[in-house]
């Protein structure tokens, strides 16, 4: 293979990698005071593997792949172990697991039966228990695998731990291995505690588990109510050798021992019941009282596992098959600004592109100033990325530590990025708007609201087309796309002379559709597709809505006081009022149609005919199901998740997520008393 050439880039990304994950080590093992979540140190640590395996010459003995972990801190006394306490190689999905299998079935040609014995992998603090005839002598922690900390004292108060076997003839030497952990109503009461206290807070169970144990002062530990699980059984004068021939028989026997074992275990004979066990508790591990953060696949025979040893840090026979990350770490490159059809100015993190859930990351919305100032996100920051399922992927935090020198807290821009003019932004909102009626990222934003499904519908005029009508000056008004003609539309990239005709034709068409579609298709802050068919129907025409008080139109049913403002307001602004005149000399219709129903519709009137509904949140009357059979019955459907093809969500209180996807794809919002009204109607 040619070697393959390090870029100046790669050597960086190395440096840094190493610097950030030392720090992060040091933070944890020495300093007992972590300041990154294990998952995210995973993600590092094996970027920085990735590269150094890609790139072997980058490879230094002080990188810290090349040690197994940190000395420990030099107030317990240091004691070696026994048996060395390995850690596990990850897998993080199915297919990588299928290659882990494949690989220690190559050293074992001849093998065609085994089994797995699979266990959750319990998100706490590994420790080693010695007992010598049945007595417990000693607890240390795992340390850097090497040697740990005689944490004894300690362990001694963990009630999940025997002090003697419950064993007739105990062996003189017992080894047993487990993790030591909290749960997680003990963990939130802690951090209450420590809250009231002005202490600093755990960030999870895992580093509560660790701080505790390494407490010197055990009365603490006590009253922390750590927990454990034995999961590994080793005597090494084989004395009971034929009872605990399998790691199957060696947790029973652990549980007969006396020991906490955990129940949730599974012998599996193929890569099928891994998957089934690993997808089970993927769900299941919500419902425990304690963290997992994946599964451990073990090799059932200890023969087999005898055969196929250790490598340098990892047994051969056992893998750590994890769940997917929903955070991960990554850098800010860049904060841009995106303005949107209400001329809100978005602040934008540009990101180092990173794998999560699934899916690429590389930008995230920071939503305004408040949310950038509350994080205080800097460019040049490493911060978690949060996305799950299909959310929109957002900043969680920042880790300030990895805060390189010299950065500025952000600012935002005091001009519109598209038309340089100044913006605004009310001390009471936390928006930062232009407000400028022309500025072109307006205008686009206005142009494909217009054209949108629920407003005027224009079919073929979408994002791309409007953007270049704009950016070639060809279009500086919704009215103006009414003076469009097929020769000047044929002017444009890539458009034929077919096509030119086709979307005249649609604007044209256009020109049929209701008031109400009109009104919304105007874009004025809050009248959602809803509230045009309410406001149209108490105002009949355009001049009547242009000419109301907003007393008057607050008078409407479902028509709050902001909603009414918005509109008064909008009906004040001269560019507004000339585009009102010039959409009524082009032909639109700004006057609601007398309508007469049609012997079929006066029988059964169906005003959702063919509408998709979300629903969230908790509604201040009716219950889901009610507010389903309302919808149903109406002609609507109700489905579980937002999509393109959604046309409302029914949002309640303590909405959640779907309502940011909602907004993120533009689908109306409907209230209750909304929902209601149509209904009745
Ligand atoms: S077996 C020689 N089983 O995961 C292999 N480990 O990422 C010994 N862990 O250091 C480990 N639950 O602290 C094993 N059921 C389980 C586990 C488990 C949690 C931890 C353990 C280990 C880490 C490796």
């Amino acid at each position: 293979m040619d070697a393959v050439e390090v870029t100046q880039a790669v050597k960086q990304r190395v440096q840094e990698l190493r610097q950030l994950l030392d720090k992060a080590s040091y933070a944890y093992y020495v300093q007992d005071a972590p300041i990154m979540e294990d998952a995210i140190y995973d993600r590092l640590y094996r970027e920085l593997q990735d590269l150094e395996a890609q790139y072997p010459e980058l490879v230094t003995p002080d990188s810290i792949t090349q040690r197994v972990g940190e000395k420990p801190a030099t107030q317990f006394s240091s004691v070696r172990h026994n048996i060395p306490l390995y850690s596990l190689e990850n897998a993080f999905n199915i297919q990588e697991f299928a290659k882990w299998q494949e690989r220690w079935r190559r050293q074992v040609p001849e093998l065609n039966a085994f089994e797995y014995v699979a266990e959750l992998k319990i998100d706490g603090s590994a420790i080693a228990l010695t007992y010598e005839r049945g007595i417990l002598v000693r607890g240390t922690t795992r340390g850097d695998g090497i040697a740990g900390e005689d944490i004894t004292q300690n362990v001694r108060t963990i009630r999940a731990i025997p002090l003697r076997l419950n064993l007739e003839n105990p062996p003189t030497h017992v080894e047993v291995r487990g993790e030591a952990f909290l749960g997680l109503d003990v963990f939130k009461q802690i951090n209450q505690e420590r809250q009231q206290a002005g202490d600093q807070l755990f960030a999870n169970p895992r580093n509560a588990a660790a701080g505790t144990l390494r407490q010197l002062d055990s009365r603490i530990v006590a009253k922390r109510r750590l927990d454990f699980f034995a999961y590994t059984l080793q005597i090494p004068e084989k004395r009971d050798a034929e009872v605990a021939l399998t790691q199957w028989k060696s947790l029973e026997l652990l549980q007969k021992m006396g020991f906490k074992v955990n129940p949730n275990r599974k012998r599996c004979q193929s890569l099928e019941d891994v998957r089934d066990y690993y997808d089970e508790w993927n769900t299941g591990r919500l419902n425990l009282p304690y963290m997992t953060d994946g599964v451990v696949v073990k090799l059932n025979s200890i023969p087999l596992q005898e055969k196929l040893g250790f490598t340098q840090k990892f047994p051969r026979w056992a893998v750590a098959l994890k769940y997917a990350a929903e955070e991960a770490p990554t850098r800010v490159e860049k904060i841009s600004i995106n303005v949107g059809r209400t001329g809100a100015l978005t602040p934008l993190a540009e990101l180092q592109p990173v794998q999560l859930a699934g899916t690429t990351v590389q930008r995230a919305t920071l939503h305004n100033i408040d949310y950038v100032r509350s994080l205080d996100i800097r460019i040049g920051d490493t911060v978690i990325i949060h996305k799950a399922g299909e959310i929109i992927p957002e900043v969680v935090r920042v880790l300030p530590e990895l805060r390189p020198e010299g950065t500025q807290a952000f600012q935002m821009p005091t001009c519109c990025p598209v038309c340089n003019q100044p913006v605004v932004k009310p001390v009471d909102e936390a928006v930062t708007r232009c407000v400028n009626a022309s500025c072109p990222a307006i205008l686009k934003g206005a142009l494909v609201h217009w054209a949108s499904r629920n407003a005027l519908d224009i079919n073929g005029m979408g994002e791309k087309l409007m953007h270049q009508l704009v950016d070639k000056g060809v279009v500086n008004s919704v009215a103006d796309l009414y003076d469009l003609t097929a020769d000047r539309l044929g002017t444009l990239e890539r458009m034929g002379k077919k096509l030119a005709q086709k979307l005249v034709d649609a604007i044209a068409h256009s020109k049929t559709q209701p008031w109400s579609r009109v009104l919304y298709g105007l874009g004025i802050r809050h009248v959602g597709s809803v509230n045009a068919q309410t406001l149209t129907q108490k105002f009949t025409t355009v001049e009547q809505l242009a000419w109301a008080f907003p007393s008057d139109i607050k008078a409407v049913y479902g028509i709050g006081p902001e909603i009414a403002h918005a509109v008064y307001d909008w009906f004040q602004v001269p560019a507004n009022q000339t585009l009102i005149d010039r959409l009524k000399a082009a032909g639109l219709q700004l006057t609601a149609q007398v309508e007469t129903p049609s012997a079929e519709s006066r029988s059964v009137p169906s005003p959702l005919q063919g509408k998709t509904f979300v629903i969230t949140g908790t509604l201040p009357t009716l219950k889901r199901d009610e507010a389903k059979a309302l919808i149903e019955k109406a002609g609507g459907k109700v489905t579980g998740s937002i999509s393109a093809k959604t046309d409302y969500l029914l949002v309640g209180e303590d909405a959640g997520s779907k309502l940011e996807k909602a907004e993120a794809l533009g689908i109306t919002q409907l209230s209750e008393a909304e929902l209601l009204e149509i209904v009745e109607d």
